[in-house]
């Protein structure tokens, strides 16, 4: 087993360093940056039936599913195909209108979720055609799909899903723009613009990975701390959600995310000076806005934990902590947002002592109901 770990303490801290040489794997081959192409055989053996969809339905659970609610911003903003983003649990029970007319994208990183994989059934009962973004060659759901693109993130043995979320965001970005290109819903320069910039995501990843200290900083600050708040706008919502699931999952602090405007329909009341609040607020992105809902926290006396873009200053100010990321596009952000969140989380947990790779009550892979 310490020679799988090649060399880390833990296989999530291993997986969350694979990030950069995954993320090339996964794109490797289907994005030519240069020649300006994206081609996923999944996507060019269908693309009618994308080119026609009235409708994107993703269906998902857990991390999966998140990775889904950034894919719907994306796929929105890129394609203007409108998407939803369902629990494989609920959509199965609840009667779902679902018609020829729909694409419906599964996201499971085992391929082997029973809910997802019950989904996916009905969906295909009612006629629908199906698309699986598995990271399990061979699985179930890649299986029972009818197409699909595979994320390339290798064995993802870590209970607490790293690598599988940010190289799922990945493929999903890849269809999305190649979508965008086939409908003419982008510019050409922006469609350049993207490729150029998703080739350079491993090396931003690899930058953003630099913050592993200052995590670790952050961690033994709050690893005694009994709850805490994740805040994100946009693209960034579903990364809070994220960050506040990776905390929870291992570390068992009772942690939230939520999108940062809608904190004051709620969340607002819990906060004072033991509630850490961590802030993503990229430069790019809803910036003034979160800046403000900054500005909320702190006369609340909330302790602000901010991720910022490199050369930021004013959040710096407002903020107890900072956690500096290279720039991104607004869309891109989640993959590099998304890596300082997991370090901090994984720090928290293995200085409360808790079981990093197989926490209490989880299980890889969740086959039951
Ligand atoms: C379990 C795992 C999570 C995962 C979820 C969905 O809860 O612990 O890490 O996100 O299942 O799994 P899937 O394999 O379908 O992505």
């Amino acid at each position: 087993e310490q020679i799988e770990k090649g060399g880390y303490e833990h296989f999530m801290l291993k997986e969350i360093y694979e990030q950069p040489s995954v993320i090339k794997d996964t794109y490797r081959g289907r994005l030519h940056a240069n020649e300006g192409i994206i081609q996923m055989s999944g996507v060019e053996d269908n693309l009618e039936k994308f080119m026609n969809a009235e409708r994107i339905i993703i269906i998902a659970c857990g991390t999966s599913w998140h990775a889904g609610l950034v894919a719907e911003y994306v796929f929105e903003e890129f394609t203007r195909i409108p998407v939803e983003v369902e629990y494989a649990s609920e959509f199965r029970y609840r009667n779902p209108i679902i018609t020829a007319k729909d694409v419906v994208i599964a996201i499971s990183q085992s391929g082997e979720t029973a809910d997802t994989m019950a989904a996916i059934k009905l969906a295909k009962e009612k006629g629908a055609f199906v698309y699986g973004v598995c990271n399990v060659v061979g699985s179930s759901i890649s299986r029972e799909t009818h197409a699909g693109s595979h994320t390339h993130a290798g064995p993802e043995i870590g209970v607490a899903s790293t690598k599988a979320f940010t190289t799922q965001i990945t493929v999903l970005t890849m269809i999305a723009l190649r979508l965008a290109k086939a409908k003419g819903t982008m510019s050409n320069t922006d469609f350049h613009r993207y490729l150029l910039e998703l080739e350079l995501i491993p090396e931003k990843v690899k930058e953003a990975l630099d913050t592993n200290d200052k995590a670790k900083e952050i961690a033994a600050v709050f690893k005694n701390s009994n709850n805490c708040l994740y805040l994100g706008r946009g693209y960034n919502f579903p990364v809070a959600l994220e960050g506040a699931l990776k905390l929870k999952e291992i570390s068992y602090i009772h942690a939230e995310g939520y999108p940062a405007a809608e904190m004051k329909h709620g969340p607002i009341a819990l906060i004072d000076k033991y509630m850490p609040v961590v802030v993503i607020a990229p430069k790019l992105g809803h910036y003034d806005k979160i800046v403000s809902n900054i500005q909320e926290i702190k006369s609340r006396s909330g302790i602000i934990i901010a991720v910022v873009t490199k050369g930021d200053t004013q959040v710096r100010e407002l903020a107890d902590y900072v956690i500096e990321i290279p720039e991104t596009s607004d869309a891109l952000s989640p993959l590099i947002t998304t890596i300082p969140l997991q370090l901090l989380s994984y720090h928290i947990a293995v200085m409360r002592g808790c079981n990093v790779d197989q926490p209490r009550n989880l299980a890889k892979s969740v086959t039951v109901e």
